[in-house]
């Protein structure tokens, strides 16, 4: 069973640069939301992003750096080479920062705060924010479009992992119990009760793999056929662990206002809007604000 870090450690290692997959117009909207917000934070102020990944939000801020330095935390284990301007660490938990007090001048996060405890993540934040340092962190929308992309995705994967899927069907061939031609017919019912629900990133890579795993059967190299199974069964789990946990993490309109009301106990003046697409597509929520000045 993948933990839920482990399952992130597996996605970035595979040199993935992002979460999901952002289209161009939407790209365009987050580089523009984090540089807009950058013009908060002096030309010489430390930037920290939390749940950073392979360092998204740091990537869309970078063309406007002048002498600021960013530090990227997440607890996968994600190791990063560093940059001039960037510092990454990995095995670190956003609730339990390895900073001193008043550290940064600014903190961001895309899509990985609300994965943490929030009330926990955001008293470290503030904790390690300079009085009058700027925050803004953008969290998965429970009905944005992300989140109806990632239930399909979570279909599809199950229709492959659960009890009587595709992969069952493959280890019974595998383990010479049913044969070539049942494991395809498999594959064709597979491919109808799912019209237009499969995608070439899983199903396609898993077809892929599965003729592979089938050639060593024909070879009758049945030990190596089976560690391929598992190894495709790992990754499927490790997908779906980290699918179910955005699914999880979402907040809808009731969420987003309780996490604003504890997040406003703190010292810190705070608001938060939707994002939209310019096809005016849900995308996530924007919670933004301040650090109270010493009085
Ligand atoms: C959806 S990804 C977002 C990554 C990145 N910010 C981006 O936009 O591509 C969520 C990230 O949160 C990290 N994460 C979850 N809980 C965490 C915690 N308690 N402390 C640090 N990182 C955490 C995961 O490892 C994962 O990399």
């Amino acid at each position: 069973m993948q933990t839920n870090q482990g399952a992130w450690s597996t996605y970035w290692q595979t040199q993935k640069t992002h979460s999901f997959m952002a289209n161009e117009a939407d790209q365009t909207l987050l580089d523009n939301l984090w540089q807009s917000w950058m013009e908060n934070i002096h030309s010489e102020g430390r930037i920290l992003d939390l749940a950073t990944g392979n360092g998204a939000a740091i990537a869309s801020m970078l063309p406007k750096v002048k002498d600021h330095k960013f530090v990227g935390v997440d607890y996968a284990d994600i190791d990063l080479p560093t940059h001039e301007s960037i510092e990454f660490s990995g095995n670190t938990d956003i609730t339990a920062l390895p900073f001193a007090d008043d550290s940064f001048q600014g903190i961001t996060s895309q899509f990985g705060f609300e994965y943490a405890d929030k009330v926990k993540a955001f008293e470290e934040l503030v904790r390690v924010l300079v009085a009058g340092g700027h925050f803004q962190l953008v969290v998965h929308h429970a009905g944005s479009a992300i989140l109806e992309s990632n239930m399909m995705r979570l279909e599809e994967i199950s229709s492959l992992v659960d009890k009587n899927g595709l992969l069952s069907v493959l280890t019974n061939y595998v383990d010479q119990r049913i044969t070539i031609e049942e494991l395809e017919a498999a594959g064709q019912t597979l491919i109808s009760n799912r019209q237009g629900r499969l995608t070439k990133s899983i199903t396609g890579d898993v077809f892929a793999t599965i003729n592979y795993i089938v050639s060593f059967v024909a070879k009758e190299r049945f030990q190596e056929a089976s560690e391929h199974v598992n190894g495709l069964f790992g990754k499927l789990t490790a997908e779906q662990s980290r699918l179910k946990q955005l699914q999880n993490v979402a907040l809808d309109e009731a969420a987003l206002s309780c996490l604003v009301n504890a997040i406003g106990k703190y010292p810190v003046t705070v608001s938060s809007e939707p994002l939209y697409s310019s096809d005016n597509l849900l995308l996530a929520w924007v919670i933004k604000g301040r650090k109270c000045d010493r009085s």
